[in-house]
């Protein structure tokens, strides 16, 4: 409005007078013009509203020209000086002196004004100074305005908004980590092994999931959301309502199973160094939720705060959208709804944003409160959509559903690089006629004759094959397995020889559902184990198996683990535990029974493992490497209870590098170069097939030779004996052949008795070649390594025998006693 501020006599105010002067000259544009802040600080007045509009030009202030005529502003007021010749008030014409603006939106800033102006004349007069005391505080001490509704209702709706903002998102921030742990566990279970050999021992894909969920969920109400609410209640705020409850659990529904989810994007496969994938994972997965909700929900928040002219629609499809993107978002604006709505009693699980409602504050600008109808509705459709894609993909566990995109980005990515890349060098590739012998051949003719499994066939691979991309920046992928056509029998432990990467545990992994073989087929019990059915699920619980790298849960202890297991394969309750002792005795890790498996020993872990596999006498064992780190004696041990199984008619399936155990267990082996089979058959097989048949050592007498003095009495014997090592004059092996085929053994003892009776030979002894020996020449004569030496690597491995007594064990042993045996 415009107020009119009557000066009664204007020869009475020359000070009056002056002031209406310097405003008339600041009007007409003078530089000089002083603020009314000039005026007041003249008397130490300090402002307690912001009157003035007003301001010199150029020093941010609009001249006063140019301000909108006060009708079409109403936060300005207009104040109009007349001046009114003396002794004329009040009936003389008013004329217009000057005109000054104000900010008219305080309820009190009029009287404000009015003072101020009093208190500049005051000031300029010099009576502010010159007044006495007592008059001082009228004019200094103006106090603050109180507030006006709208200002009070303005302040709320920030609070509310501050509120409603931080005290979520502190909340949401830490309980996003909950679901990236879950995450970290579900993929290192699945790194380490430890979720396939919970498929393989029986525990159905919807019991792990359930009981995952379970545990998680319940963990989460324990650990996190009770005490949560606790604190809200003690705190006082408006979160402790069964509102809030509602939303939470929402949110562990939805976001528990988003990230069960994620983790299936993991492949099931054990490797090592699957803990920092895990990591990474929950790492990826947390940091998703954060990210989602950072960007998405504090924009809004801050877009809101800056005012930057979003509509209340626009805000609230941001929200929609935060909303679908990431649970932690959903639960976030839940929990904001929850505290505005409770501020402006509105029902919290109503759909939309509510503005109308605002009017009864009296607010010009709406302000949009919205309802958490929405964000809960979304995280409900979404916990459901993700269970039910949860199902899905769990129930195809085999069909790697993203290997075609793979496949198309390697070829891209390699085609991309492949020009500023050297060329790599491919890898050395062996073929069926270089390594595969006779024995091999004729298994795999018998095998396409026939391609049903026989009756009596435990396992039968057919023309099974793997080759895996390439990783990195490899060139290309490896073929792990090669063309495999192998059956094994029922009763008999089948025995896999071959060096570290042959492709033994890949040949285990394609039999255990762990890869999907590219092609071929591996058969159970007669059954396709690529196809999918209940059938082929319930050979696994007929199973044991025992890991390359064990899995194990650490926290739980070998009595714990074992009585989860023997639980898992049937033994009733009642008989658990002393079942369990059994085991671990038998295990040879009663001792360590109770404490954690996590700290156990590797040897100690693999007998675990071991007795893991073997508890419930299942009908079929894979072990992979079952005694890598075992001590001999425990090695042993280990023979013992893997014996016990195949007494009882289970069938074994083994990996191996130890030669001794092979040919103590193996009623088969099978030697692996290169992802193919070298060789195939029963260890004396092998040894008559590969070994070089018997050598002799031998030591001659003082001043004899060997070569002179012996060798033609045993060429006369043997035609084609030579001497294949000779360490001094006095000393040599010599390699005689094949017993019965090239020389008769009992010819060559008499004449060597004779010799030694005569005095020409110290001693003597005859040594046939052992597995150890088969081995390396396999490997010779597929070129996998012309290097190899027999005798020196028998040696080589003999020093590579990592404990003392396994040294001993091993040189006492009279099949494993190098070729290259000590003097005599
Ligand atoms: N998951 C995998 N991804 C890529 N290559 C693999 C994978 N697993 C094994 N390989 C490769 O396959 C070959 C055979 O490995 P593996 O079967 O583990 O050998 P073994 O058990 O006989 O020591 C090796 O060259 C190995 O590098
Ligand atoms: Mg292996």
């Amino acid at each position: 409005g415009r107020f009119a501020l009557p000066v009664v006599d204007h020869e009475v105010s020359p000070n009056l007078t002056a002031l209406v002067g310097t405003f008339q000259a600041w009007e007409s544009g003078s530089p000089t013009l002083p603020r009314v802040e000039d005026v007041t600080n003249a008397a130490s007045q300090k402002p307690c509203v912001d009157a003035w509009l007003i301001g010199a030009p150029g020093c941010g202030f609009k001249p006063i020209t140019e301000l909108p005529p006060a009708a079409a502003e109403p936060r300005v007021g207009a104040f109009e000086f007349v001046s009114v010749p003396a002794g004329q008030w009040p009936q003389a014409p008013q004329v217009p002196a000057t005109r000054m603006y104000f900010n008219n939106s305080d309820l009190y800033s009029l009287p404000g004004l009015v003072t101020y102006l009093y208190d500049g004349l005051l000031a300029s007069t010099g009576a502010a100074e010159a007044a006495a005391p007592a008059l001082r505080p009228k004019f200094k001490a103006f106090p603050p305005a109180p507030k006006t509704p709208e200002e009070l209702a303005e302040e709320r709706k920030v609070k509310a908004q501050i509120e409603s903002s931080m005290a979520p998102m502190l909340f949401v921030l830490a309980l996003m980590n909950m679901p990236g742990y879950a995450v970290f566990e579900i993929v290192s279970e699945k790194a380490t092994g430890l979720r396939h050999l919970q498929v393989l021992m029986g525990i159905r894909v919807s019991e792990y999931w359930c009981s995952r969920f379970c545990y998680d969920f319940s963990k989460a109400i324990l650990f996190y959301v009770v005490p949560a609410m606790v604190l809200f209640a003690a705190a006082g705020t408006v979160l402790a309502c069964a509102e809030t409850l509602v939303l939470i659990v929402a949110h562990l529904l939805v976001a528990y199973p988003l990230g069960y989810v994620v983790s299936t994007l993991f492949s099931n496969e054990a490797r090592e160094g699957g803990t920092a994938t895990a990591k990474a994972a929950s790492t990826v997965f947390s940091m998703f939720l954060m990210l989602g909700f950072f960007l998405v929900y504090m924009a809004e928040i801050i877009l809101t705060t800056l005012n930057v002219g979003l509509s209340p629609s626009d805000l609230q499809a941001i929200r929609i959208l935060a909303a679908i993107l990431s649970p932690a978002a959903a639960l976030a604006f839940g929990l904001r709804a929850v505290i505005m709505c409770k501020a402006f009693g509105i029902n919290i699980f109503s759909f939309g944003s509510v503005a109308a409602t605002m009017s009864q504050w009296g607010l010009e600008q709406q302000l949009n409160v919205d309802t958490a109808g929405l964000p809960l509705l979304l995280m409900l459709v979404e916990a459901f959509l993700f269970w039910a894609i949860l199902v899905v993909k769990e129930a195809r566990q085999m069909k790697n559903d993203f290997m075609p995109v793979v496949r198309v980005v390697n070829k891209i990515s390699r085609a991309l690089t492949s020009c500023c890349r050297r060329k790599g060098v491919a890898k050395k590739r062996v073929s069926a006629e270089d390594v595969e012998d006779e024995d091999v051949r004729r298994e795999r003719e018998q095998m396409e004759a026939s391609p049903m499994a026989a009756p009596g066939d435990a396992v039968s691979l057919l023309h099974l094959r793997k080759a895996f991309l390439p990783k990195g920046d490899e060139e290309e992928g490896t073929v792990a397995v090669a063309d495999l056509c192998v059956r094994m029998r029922r009763g008999e432990c089948f025995a896999l020889l071959g060096t570290n990467g042959a492709g033994k545990s890949t040949t285990i992994g394609m039999m255990l559902r762990h890869f999907r073989p590219t092609s071929g087929s591996a058969f159970i019990d007669g059954k396709d184990v690529a196809a999918s059915g209940a059938a082929v699920d319930s050979l696994y619980l007929q199973m044991g198996y025992v890991p390359q790298h064990n899995a194990l849960f650490e926290q739980l202890t070998g009595r714990e683990m074992l009585t989860f297991f023997a639980g898992v394969r049937g033994v009733p309750q009642r008989s658990l535990a002393e079942y369990v002792r059994k085991w671990l005795e038998m295990a040879d890790i009663a001792e360590y029974a109770d404490r954690p498996c996590g700290t156990y020993s590797g040897g100690n872990k693999r007998k675990l493992s071991l007795a893991i596999a073997l508890c419930g006498d299942p009908r079929i064992v894979v072990l992979d490497e079952p005694s890598a780190g075992v001590d001999p004696a425990a090695r042993r041990k280990m023979w013992g209870v893997v014996g016990r199984n195949l007494s009882g008619g289970g069938t074994v399936v083994l990996t191996t590098h130890h030669m001794e155990e092979a040919s103590h267990l193996g009623h088969r082996v099978g030697i692996m170069v290169r992802g193919r089979l070298a060789c195939l058959g029963s260890p004396l097989h092998l040894r008559s097939k590969y070994g070089g048949g018997y050598d002799v050592a031998i030591r001659a007498a003082a001043g004899k030779g060997v070569e002179e003095d012996v060798l033609p009495l045993i060429k006369g014997l043997c035609p084609g004996a030579s001497v294949r090592e000779q360490t001094t004059k006095a000393y040599a092996k010599v390699a005689l052949g094949h017993a019965g085929k090239d020389f008769s053994l009992v010819h060559v003892y008499t004449a060597l008795g004779k010799a030694k009776e005569d005095g020409v030979v110290e001693n003597f002894v005859a040594t046939q070649a052992d597995l150890e020996e088969v081995f390396l020449r396999i490997l010779r004569l597929s070129g996998e390594d012309p290097s190899i030496d027999l005798a020196e690597n028998a040696e080589a491995a003999a020093a590579a025998l990592t404990t003392f007594e396994e040294a001993v064990a091993y040189m006492s042993s009279p099949e494993d006693k190098p070729i290259h045996a000590p003097a005599l």
